[in-house]
């Protein structure tokens, strides 16, 4: 089977300015030579302590940010040699639920709105966007009432649900969340997590979830990779991953889960 995303040797970071004076700004490495595939219908977690790089390896991923070397496929394609436009379809077939919710959400926008933008951009009809929003409202447990609402208006646990229905409503093949239950009180965290496996189960897609937390990874995934300063420390089955941890780092990962 094809991989879906293929990260070959991918090094990254951000740049910096050394000493006011300079003008040359260097890049200071965040990802080392990450190298690993995504196939179709996986259910990977990618797991790693806050400033990891988990966040950064989506970036790369949805063409937001070009690496300092290596090579990046999504759907078997070189993402940063592609024209703008060939991108921009390419990630049609890509629903992002992006780290922090409260932050996310354009306090402006009335949920219609926010669920409109990824049609909207492709230039479907308005009454076949108003139709698929209140489906895919539905299908994440909201109720139409909310179509109309700001996202202030809205519980932690409700934005989450918003944005999870914008990341699905144009039916995208690979599902990314970024940590979908961090902000959220532990209770709101089970239903997002049930959200979650019932997506899944539905809609046959490849998901990539990214958590620092151990157990939402277990509840979701199949498949962990184990980020540790940039560094894939360890990859492999969930199960074994945490039965039998291989690297000292997984290991204090898992005892830590343990004792919680
Ligand atoms: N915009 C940025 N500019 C400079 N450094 C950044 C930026 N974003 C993240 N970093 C740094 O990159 C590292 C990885 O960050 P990130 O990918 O957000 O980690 P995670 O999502 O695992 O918490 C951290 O050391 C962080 O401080
Ligand atoms: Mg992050």
């Amino acid at each position: 089977m094809e991989p879906v995303i293929v990260f070959e040797n991918v090094t990254a970071g951000y740049r910096v300015l050394r000493g006011f004076w300079s003008l040359i700004p260097r890049v200071k490495p965040v990802l080392y030579n990450l190298s690993f595939n995504v196939y179709p219908g996986d259910k990977l977690a990618i797991i790693g302590e806050s400033g990891a790089g988990k966040t950064t390896i989506i970036k790369i991923l949805l063409g937001l940010m070009k690496p300092v070397s290596g090579r990046v496929l999504v759907f078997g394609k070189d993402i940063y040699a592609l024209k703008s436009s060939e991108r921009r379809k390419l990630y049609r077939r890509i629903g992002y639920v992006p780290q922090d919710p409260g932050r996310s959400l354009n306090p402006k926008l009335q949920v219609i709105d926010i669920l409109a933008e990824p049609l909207e951009a492709q230039g479907v009809p308005w009454r076949i966007i108003e139709d698929k929003a209140r489906e895919v409202l539905g299908f994440v447990g909201l109720s139409d009432k909310v179509l109309d609402m700001y996202p202030d208006q809205l519980s932690g646990g409700m934005q989450q649900r918003v944005l999870i229905a914008r990341a699905l409503i144009h039916d995208p093949e690979i599902l990314i969340l970024d940590e979908p239950t961090s902000a959220l009180d532990v209770s709101i965290q089970a239903q997002i997590i049930k959200l979650i496996n019932k997506i899944y189960g539905a809609r046959r897609l490849t998901l990539i979830l990214v958590t620092h937390d151990l157990a939402v990874a277990q509840y979701v995934a199949d498949r962990g990779i184990v980020l540790r300063k940039g560094v894939i420390v360890e990859e492999g089955d969930l199960m074994k991953l945490i039965r039998r941890p291989e690297h000292e780092y997984t290991r204090l990962l898992v005892k830590s889960y343990m004792f919680e």
